[in-house]
């Protein structure tokens, strides 16, 4: 089954990249900087244009079925950057996000809401059980994204790899279904405080639509006691 959809929450949506992306998604790609901790290199214009369109419909049935989204501020339809969910094992409900976006959006929260838009998605519609993010252990920035979304750091894997010349660690971090939600309300309230001095801005207040609304995956077996849920529509 194969179907586009869209993802919306307060300042972003998620959706499926169009021709009308790829200018923006180009220049950030081909950035040295954004590609020094993925163990690539920068993406070649043909190879942007190509791996952006050849994940546009929702296939995720099979391990290495990939979901990839364009994040866009709801504002003025720009793109910030892109998210992606990949079934790692289906039988066990094991899925990977990912995040790469344009430096100059960075360090105003638009990574951590499409970040916890895709969780909310993927704990609801698609029924995950553990979500998880492997990330180079010098990647200071989506280390703190893990930690804002509530994620533990599961594995601090040592030279596990090898980028260039370098030696690569790398940290993996994770979440369960049932962490997800107590996670984002004890985040919400530290935020409400009255000091108002544990986080500099306000908290995410999240509704998260999906248009149009998914089927709730029923190919997938789920674990003994566990049930699907519908996503929440405001
Ligand atoms: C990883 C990456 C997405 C993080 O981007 P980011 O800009 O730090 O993340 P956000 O957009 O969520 O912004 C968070 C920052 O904005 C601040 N912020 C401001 N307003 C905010 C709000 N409303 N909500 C949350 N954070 C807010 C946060 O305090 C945080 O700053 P800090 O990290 O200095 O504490 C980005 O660095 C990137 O794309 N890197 C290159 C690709 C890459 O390495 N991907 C990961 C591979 S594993």
């Amino acid at each position: 089954m194969s179907e586009t959809f869209t993802l919306t929450s307060n300042r972003v949506s998620l959706q499926p990249f169009t021709e009308h992306h790829l200018d923006a998604r180009i220049h950030y790609q081909a950035l040295p900087e954004v590609a020094r901790y993925l163990y690539r290199s920068p993406l070649t214009p043909e190879a942007t244009r190509e791996s952006a369109l050849a994940n546009r419909e929702r296939r995720f049935e099979s391990p290495g079925d990939r979901l990839l989204f364009a994040v866009v501020r709801n504002v003025d339809n720009i793109l910030l950057g892109e998210v992606v969910a990949t079934l790692e094992n289906p039988h066990a409900c094991q899925i990977e996000i990912g995040w790469i976006f344009d430096p100059g959006s960075a360090g105003r929260g638009y990574a951590t809401e499409a970040a916890k838009t895709l969780l909310t998605y993927l704990f609801t519609a698609e029924n995950a059980h553990r979500v998880f993010a492997r990330l180079d252990a010098e990647n200071d920035a989506s280390r703190r994204l893990c930690e804002r979304l509530g994620m533990r750091e599961e594995a601090h894997l040592i030279e596990n790899d090898r980028d260039g010349d370098r030696w690569g660690s790398e940290y993996v971090y994770a979440i369960l279904a049932r962490e997800f939600e107590p996670a984002q309300a004890q985040k919400e309230c530290i935020a409400d405080s009255s000091s108002g001095s544990s986080m500099p801005y306000p908290p995410l207040k999240m509704s998260v639509q999906v248009h149009p609304l998914p089927r709730i995956l029923s190919h997938r077996p789920l674990p003994s006691g566990m049930r699907p849920t519908a996503i929440h529509q405001k």
